[in-house]
C-alpha cells in the first residue's frame, strides 16, 4: 500500500505544475513534511517574538501578523523561502478592518451607509493596498451582531440586525477576496469572532455568552453563514464561552454547524492566545489539554500562545493521531497554494508606493464617509450651513483631531495623513468666514468664543481608541466634562450643531432635547474631515441610517428593534404592562433612523400574495428641494406562529437616489426562506398572513 502511495506521489510531483490540482500539490508537500514542520504551519506569531527568525528557518511558520511594509515582510519571507528546508512561504496577515493605509469609516459607520457596494469597495481597496505590501490575509470582516453599546467592539461590526449584518459580511468577503483568490491583489478574508461574542453579558468584553439555539441561529449566526456562502476562506474563533463551552473548542459551532452543516472548507484561526485561555475558562488543565481540545474541534491555527507546540509530544506519545495535525496543515497549505504564495511570496514595493493613499482610494474614502454620516436631528434646518456665514466657532476636544478621525484598528493608517474636522471646515467654508476654535478644555474660553460666533459647531464624543477591543463602558454619557461644556455653550443661546465622533451610541438625551442639530459621524477615516464638512455645508446631502439602536439610558440595555411583543406589550394607560416607571420603552433614536436635507414621501404600497414568494413594492418620491439618497427599508411581522415572533424584522433594504420631485418604484421579493425561523431543531417556514411595512406604509400579504 505504502509503495503505491509513494509511486502516486512521485507521479503527481512529476506532473507539470499546471496539471496538478491544489490538493495534489498539498498532498505531495505534506508527504515530505516532518511532524515539527507540519506543526510549524499551525503556528502564528507577531514579529516581536524573540525566536521567530530561528523558527522560520528551522521548521517554517504558518503565519506572521502585524508587519506592514513590503520591505519588512520581504526580509522575513526570504528566511522562509530561502533558508527553511521546504521553503514554504509565510502567510502574512494583519487586522485590516476598515482600510490598510487609506482608512475608511469604522465598520459601524460603513454599516450606517446601508450600502453593501460601499463595504465591498472599501474592502477591495484595502486588499489592493495590503497585498502590495505582502499582506495576503486580513482578520476581517468582524461580523458579530451587537445589541449592547457598552461593548466597545460594536464599533467593529455592522450593528444589531442579522439581515444588514449578513449583507455587509458577504460584501466584505467579495471585496477582500476578489473574483480570483490567486490574483496578486486578493487577500483571504476572515469572518470573526465565531461565535456570539457580541452577546457578552453586561456589555463587558470577553464576558460570558449564554443563549438559546433559536437566538444563536436567528440572530448571531446569519452573518457568518453569509460569509461562508460568499466563500470566506477563514474564520476566527471568539474569546467567549458560549453556553459554558469556550468558542475555541466548541464542537457544536466548529464541527456540527461550520463543517457539517455549512460545508466550510477553509481554515479556522484561534483568537489571540484564546486556546491557552481555556485554562482560565476551566475546561483545560494544561496547555496540551487545551491544544488537543482546540485542534480536535477544528481550530487549525494557534494565534501567538504556541500551545500547539505541545502537540508534537502528544502525537509521539499517542495522545493525538497525526492525522489530526495533517488535516489542519492541509487546510492551511491549501490556502497558501490557492493564493499563489509559492509562486509570488513577496510584497511589491513599487506597487505598494502606487497603491497606498492613491487619489482614487482617498476619493472613495471620502465618498463612503459622506454616506456613513447620520443626521439624527435638524430642527429648523440649521444644517446645512451657508458658506457665507460670518463667524463660525468650532469647539470641542475632537474638533481638530486627525488621530481620532481614524478610529480603532487603524492598521497602517497614519494620523498625519488624516484630515481633521477643522481642516475640512477650513477647506470648505467661504473665504470670508471667520473660524474661531477652542478645544473646550477651559469652558469659559469655549463660551467666550461661542459668544462671538453666528453658529457653533460643537465636536464631542470619545477618542478613536476608546472603542474597539477592551473598551467596555458602564456609562454612556458623553465622557469627561463634555456634558458641562455642551450645556454651557448651548446656554449662550447661539445656534449649536452637535457633531459627534464615536464608535458606539451614547445616551445623549439632554442634547436630543436641547440641541437643534445633531450629526453622528462615527470615526470617518482618513478623509473624514472633508466628508463631514461636505455634509455640514450642504455639498453632500446626508443619507446614513442607524445600524444600531440608540438607548435613552444604560438602564434600557439590551434594547433592540426586533424584540418580541411579550404578553403585556407596553401600554402607558395600563400599569401592569411591560414598561418602566421612570422611562419610556422606546429608544432615543431607533434602528434605521436618519434624516436628510430633503424629504421623501412613500405611496402606493402593494404586496402580492403567492405560493413561493411575494413581491412588495411602493413609490418613493423626493418631495423636497435638493437631490438626496433614501435607504428604503422593508420590515415584516409574523403575527401568529409556533413561537413568538419579533414585532418587526428587517427583510430588505435599498439605497435610492432621487432628484427633487423624482419618484421611483422600489420592489422587493420575499420568499419562504426569508420568513423561516429556527424552531425545534431546524428552519421552519409557516404559511400565513404577514404584516409588512415600507417607509411607514403598512400592508399585509399571505404566503402559502
Ligand atoms: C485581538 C482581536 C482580534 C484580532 C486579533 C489579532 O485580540 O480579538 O479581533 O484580529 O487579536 O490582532
Amino acid at each position: 500500500m505504502k509503495r503505491r502511495i509513494l509511486l502516486l506521489l512521485i507521479l503527481i510531483t512529476a506532473l507539470p505544475l499546471g496539471a496538478q490540482t491544489i490538493d495534489d500539490r498539498v498532498d505531495a508537500l505534506l508527504a515530505r513534511m516532518t511532524l515539527e514542520e507540519k506543526i510549524g504551519q499551525l503556528l502564528q506569531f507577531t514579529p516581536g517574538r524573540e525566536d521567530l527568525r530561528e523558527r522560520v528557518a528551522k521548521t517554517g511558520i504558518g503565519c506572521v501578523f502585524g508587519m506592514g511594509t513590503a520591505a519588512d515582510i520581504n526580509e522575513m519571507q526570504r528566511i522562509a523561502v530561502e533558508k527553511s528546508r521546504l521553503k514554504i512561504p509565510i502567510l502574512f496577515a494583519h487586522d485590516v478592518i476598515h482600510g490598510n493605509r487609506t482608512i475608511f469609516p469604522i465598520p459601524l459607520g460603513i454599516a450606517a451607509t446601508w450600502d453593501p457596494p460601499s463595504a465591498e469597495l472599501s474592502a477591495r481597496i484595502a486588499a489592493r493596498e495590503a497585498s502590495a505590501s505582502g499582506i495576503r490575509w486580513t482578520f476581517s470582516p468582524m461580523v458579530d451582531i451587537a445589541r449592547d453599546p457598552r461593548w466597545g467592539r460594536v464599533a467593529e461590526g455592522a450593528g444589531e440586525d442579522p439581515v444588514l449584518g449578513a449583507a455587509m459580511a458577504a460584501a466584505y468577503v467579495r471585496g477582500y477576496q476578489g473574483k480570483d483568490i490567486s490574483s496578486p491583489d486578493s487577500i483571504l478574508a476572515c469572518a470573526k469572532h465565531f461565535a456570539a461574542y457580541g452577546a457578552a453579558e453586561a456589555g463587558r468584553d470577553y464576558n460570558t455568552t449564554d443563549m438559546s439555539e433559536k437566538t444563536l441561529r436567528g440572530i448571531y449566526l446569519p452573518p457568518f453563514k453569509s460569509a461562508v456562502d460568499a466563500g470566506v476562506w477563514t474564520l476566527m474563533t471568539a474569546f467567549n464561552a458560549l453556553n459554558g463551552v469556550p468558542a475555541t473548542a466548541n464542537r457544536h459551532l466548529l464541527v456540527d454547524i461550520l463543517r457539517n452543516e455549512w460545508g466550510f472548507r477553509g481554515f479556522v484561526d484561534s483568537d489571540y492566545e484564546a486556546i491557552d485561555e481555556m485554562r482560565n475558562h476551566g475546561t483545560a488543565g494544561t496547555p496540551e489539554e487545551a491544544a488537543i481540545q482546540a485542534i480536535t474541534a477544528g481550530v487549525d491555527m494557534d494565534m501567538v500562545d504556541a500551545v500547539y507546540d505541545t502537540l508534537a509530544n502528544a502525537v509521539k506519545e499517542g495522545r493525538l493521531p497525526e492525522s489530526v495535525i495533517d488535516t489542519s496543515a492541509r487546510r492551511i497549505l491549501r490556502a497558501k497554494f490557492a493564493l499563489g504564495l509559492f509562486e509570488r511570496p513577496y510584497g511589491d514595493e513599487r506597487r505598494e508606493k502606487a497603491e497606498h493613499l492613491a487619489p482614487a482610494h482617498l476619493d472613495a474614502a471620502r465618498r463612503i464617509a459622506q454616506k456613513s454620516l447620520v443626521l439624527l436631528k435638524n430642527e429648523s434646518s440649521l444644517l446645512p450651513l451657508s458658506k457665507k456665514i460670518g463667524t463660525l466657532a468650532l469647539i470641542g476636544p475632537l474638533a481638530d483631531s486627525r488621530e481620532d478621525m481614524l478610529g480603532s484598528w487603524r492598521a497602517h493608517g497614519k494620523a498625519e495623513e488624516a484630515v481633521s474636522f477643522l481642516e475640512g471646515v477650513r477647506a470648505t467654508a467661504g473665504a470670508q468666514t471667520k473660524i474661531v476654535v477652542s478645544d473646550g478644555a477651559a469652558i469659559d474660553d469655549a463660551v467666550a468664543k461661542a459668544r462671538t460666533a453666528d453658529v457653533v459647531l460643537l465636536v464631542l464624543g470619545e477618542k478613536g481608541d476608546e472603542s474597539g477591543e477592551a473598551n467596555s463602558r458602564a456609562f454612556l454619557d458623553l465622557p469627561g466634562n463634555q456634558q458641562q461644556l455642551l450645556e454651557a455653550v448651548v446656554a449662550t443661546g447661539k445656534p449649536v450643531a452637535l457633531i459627534v465622533m464615536a464608535g458606539r451610541p451614547f445616551t445623549i438625551t439632554w442634547a436630543a432635547e436641547k440641541v437643534p442639530a445633531i450629526l453622528w459621524t462615527w470615526f470617518a477615516g482618513t478623509q473624514g474631515g472633508h466628508a463631514i464638512a461636505d455634509v455640514v455645508f450642504g455639498d453632500v446631502n446626508p443619507s446614513g441610517k442607524l445600524p444600531i439602536t440608540f438607548p435613552r439610558s444604560v438602564g434600557q440595555i439590551p434594547i433592540y428593534y426586533n424584540h418580541l411583543p411579550t404578553g403585556r406589550p407596553e401600554d402607558l394607560t395600563q400599569r401592569y404592562t411591560s414598561r418602566y416607571i421612570d422611562s419610556p420603552n422606546d429608544p432615543l433614536y431607533p434602528f434605521g433612523h436618519g434624516l436628510s436635507y430633503t424629504t421623501f414621501e412613500y405611496t402606493d404600497l402593494k404586496a402580492s400574495s403567492g405560493m413561493q414568494a411575494v413581491t412588495v413594492s411602493a413609490n418613493v418620491r423626493n418631495s423636497g428641494k435638493v437631490a438626496g439618497e433614501e435607504v428604503v427599508q422593508l420590515y415584516i411581522n409574523d403575527p401568529v406562529a409556533s413561537t413568538s415572533r419579533p414585532v418587526r424584522e428587517l427583510k430588505g433594504f435599498r439605497r435610492v437616489a432621487l432628484a427633487p420631485g423624482e419618484t421611483k418604484r422600489v420592489e422587493f421579493t420575499i420568499g419562504r426562506a426569508d420568513l423561516a425561523f429556527w424552531h425545534e431543531g431546524g428552519w421552519k417556514f409557516e404559511p400565513g398572513m404577514f404584516r409588512v411595512w415600507v417607509g411607514g406604509l403598512e400592508g399585509k400579504f399571505e404566503l402559502k
